[in-house]
């Protein structure tokens, strides 16, 4: 089999920096050390080479709002390379009513398309004994061990209390994960209904709709349900210090809770809702709306201190047109953003090149905590001898200003126009293929694969332990009164 042989670059991973060179046969990382050689080499002179981005949270093509994310499996994936990202975890969701499994099929269906690697989790969208049991199919026989489940979206997405603690309790026998979109869909319901009553019908009454108060609100209770259903909780798009609160205190109690920044929250601040253009505006609605400078600083200050592990985009990106449908009523907006391309680039710029993470950190939020926290490590989110070659090359000196005229994603706009970021890939490499060149695009499509995801063994072992040995039992008295004395 033709190798290939990274050479000349410095290795960077969570946890160490050394000059070697990684020599690849395959799909396969076989070789790592001073002076190798290959068929092929890929200069790294100069460049960092690290565990491709994995981003834990796209939506691509996705049934939502009356309408479907304009970035499919295709376009999607293909921005993904362009930014360093090696793979993607979409979530397949079932209409009301619908099996699990069917669902499954659908995004089976579509994910056929891809340029990387790719996995999804499952959405909980509604419950029943059927739910009850095509959850044990999804996760011993489908490869997915993480279930999703919306607080918010009212009426369409979201579950009820009794239907999260019962779904959560399902997660602890299966050895899966629950996740939340942490939101008080009540509470969301309701403000949208009396802004809308008096007028405010724009983008900007989106953000007023949604506080932070619903966020940190619904994630204390979510980390409530978890606990007592001795279950680990993966909070998506945390959003805001009440959020991020939430989980830092619940993590000091022992509690095993994740966070996921998205880079938009890091990056972009609840200004770009008091834009006068209202297609400026909407195209930056998504759920949680971005917040203040306060926010992005507890953001940063959790990634650095380990309170939050994860960076993700939330992919789902409606083009202009699409935001239209709500022209006339905030509600109606397609909730979404895009992000794929950026992540990787806006987080370096913003996060290393000003020193509020290091190289070891941006691998650890981009990649490695993620794909332990997925169970899929090291096969991804590692660079080591026998793990799958997703790689980036990573130039710290290349620098672009990112446009959507430049832009892999379908979408006619991009919520990070205008921005200078220095840090780019030089190569990026999907198991072992060269997938970008120097800002060149080589993508194959359907070179994606599946990534089975096993259920977890030791964190949902050590919380059902824990869970047994402190369960109620009955005290068995001696001395009971006669009854009826
Ligand atoms: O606004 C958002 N985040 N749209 C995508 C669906 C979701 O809530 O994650
Ligand atoms: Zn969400
Ligand atoms: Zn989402
Ligand atoms: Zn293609």
């Amino acid at each position: 089999m033709a190798t290939k042989v990274i050479k000349g670059g410095t290795v960077v991973t969570a946890d160490l920096t050394y000059v070697a060179d990684v020599k690849i046969e395959g799909d396969k990382i076989v070789e790592i050390g001073p002076n190798l050689s290959g068929d092929e080499t890929l200069d790294a002179t100069g460049c960092y080479i690290m565990p491709g981005g994995i981003d834990p949270h796209t939506h691509l093509e996705m049934p939502f709002m009356g309408t479907y994310s304009a970035d499919n499996f295709d376009s999607g994936t293909r921005a993904a390379l362009a930014g360093g990202t090696t793979m993607v975890v979409d979530f397949a969701l079932p209409a009301p009513n619908q099996s699990l499994l069917e669902a499954l099929q659908a995004w089976d269906n579509k994910s056929s398309m891809a340029h990387c690697d790719y996995s999804f989790h499952m959405a909980i969208t509604w419950w029943g004994e059927q739910v009850f049991n095509e959850m044990e199919t999804v996760v011993r026989e489908r490869g997915i061990n993480t279930f999703k489940h919306f607080m918010a979206y009212k009426g369409a997405l979201m579950v009820q209390d009794d239907e999260m603690y019962a779904s959560f309790q399902r997660c602890a026998e299966l050895g899966a994960m629950p996740m939340v979109h942490a939101e008080n869909g009540d509470v969301v319901a309701d403000l949208s209904a009396k802004l809308l009553a008096e007028g405010n019908n724009g983008p900007e009454a989106h953000a007023y709709s949604r506080p932070p108060q619903v966020e940190g609100e619904a994630t204390n209770r979510a980390i409530m349900i978890a606990d007592m259903a001795g279950v680990p909780l993966y909070v998506v798009h945390t959003s805001c210090e009440e959020s991020h609160e939430a989980i830092r205190r619940a993590r000091q109690a022992g509690k095993r809770v994740y966070g996921e920044p998205l880079i938009q929250h890091l990056t972009l601040d609840d200004s770009e809702y008091a834009n006068p253009d209202w297609d400026h505006a909407a195209c930056r609605v998504m759920s949680p709306p971005f917040r203040n400078k306060q926010h992005q600083d507890s953001l940063w200050a959790g990634l650095a201190a380990g309170s939050l592990q994860v960076v993700a985009t939330d992919h789902c990106a409606f083009t202009t047109e699409q935001k239209r449908n709500g022209i006339d009523n905030f509600t109606l907006i397609p909730n979404g953003t895009g992000g794929l391309e950026d992540r990787m680039p806006m987080l370096w710029t913003y996060g290393v090149n000003t020193g509020r993470l290091t190289p070891n950190e941006f691998v650890a939020v981009t990649s490695t905590n993620i794909a332990k926290i997925m169970n899929i490590y090291p096969k991804k989110g590692a660079v080591l001898v026998g793990a799958d070659a997703d790689l980036v090359v990573w130039d710290p000196e290349k620098t672009k200003t990112i446009t959507a005229a430049a832009q892999e994603s379908a979408i006619d706009y991009n919520v990070f126009e205008g921005k200078s970021v220095k840090g780019l890939p030089r190569f990026t490499l999907t198991r072992g293929r060269v997938a970008v060149e120097d800002g060149t695009m080589k993508p194959q499509q359907g070179h994606g694969k599946f990534v089975k995801r096993e259920p977890y063994q030791a964190v949902n072992k050590a919380l059902s332990t824990w869970k047994e040995l402190t369960s109620p039992r009955k005290v068995e008295r001696t001395g009971i009164p006669a009854s009826g004395v």
